[in-house]
């Protein structure tokens, strides 16, 4: 299954996909490219580093949301992509993006235990907010931010000492993890979303 992964910065989530491919721990998944509206984001370096094809799309370059969105869409036909992983793309899409092609097909990698803290700041949110337990959500995209059928979650406790800084790397370690496995159950066929309800079958 071709599989293309959206970032916009660091690309840390898009380094543990691609580990974990080289590593065989996304089945028959291969991460055939990288999409980002970054032209100086880290996620292009790695993507140049491990032989990933880029997908450089400015924002400035397109009048409308709906013309970037159909760019990336004709883009990701060219490519025989089958599943997106967004990991840190920090564009919001228009309804044109949600196709029928597309439909489950679209996931994104979240900090925080949604419903909890939306938006671009997840963490530092919860960790201002003072809860004792914040994490991971993996989660499908549909049009409403934050908002898609949830797949998996994985807590992470937030202890008396902790930093901003060290709940930061907690949570990251996590999502390494959480959505190299979300990406090989989704290529494997094992999530079947009914509703709001997403299902495991093993
Ligand atoms: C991650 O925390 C992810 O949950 C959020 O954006 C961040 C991206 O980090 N959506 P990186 O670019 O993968 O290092």
């Amino acid at each position: 299954m071709r599989i293309a992964v959206f970032a916009s910065g660091n690309g840390s989530n898009f380094e543990a996909l691609m580990a974990a491919e080289k590593n065989g721990e996304l089945s028959s998944g291969k991460i055939a490219l990288l999409v980002s509206d970054n032209p100086s984001c880290r996620a292009i370096i790695r993507a140049e580093r491990r032989g990933v094809e880029t997908c450089i799309l400015k924002a400035r370059d397109f009048k409308t949301r709906e013309e970037y969105d159909k760019a990336i869409l004709k883009k990701l036909g060219e490519k025989n992509i089958e599943l997106v992983l967004l990991a840190g793309f920090m564009r919001v899409f228009s309804s044109s993006f949600f196709t029928d092609k597309y439909k489950n097909k679209i996931i994104n990698i979240h900090p925080s235990l949604l419903p909890a803290f939306k938006g671009a700041h997840g963490i530092r949110d919860a960790y201002n907010s003072g809860v004792k337990v914040t994490g991971v959500t993996v989660h499908f995209v549909e049009e409403e931010l934050d908002s898609g059928p949830i797949i998996l979650q994985e807590k992470v406790y937030r202890e008396n000492s902790e930093t901003l800084e060290s709940l930061e790397e907690k949570i990251h370690n996590v999502e390494h993890k959480l959505y190299p496995k979300v990406a090989r159950l989704l290529v494997d066929g094992k999530i079947k979303i009914n509703g709001r309800k997403v299902m495991i079958v093993i």
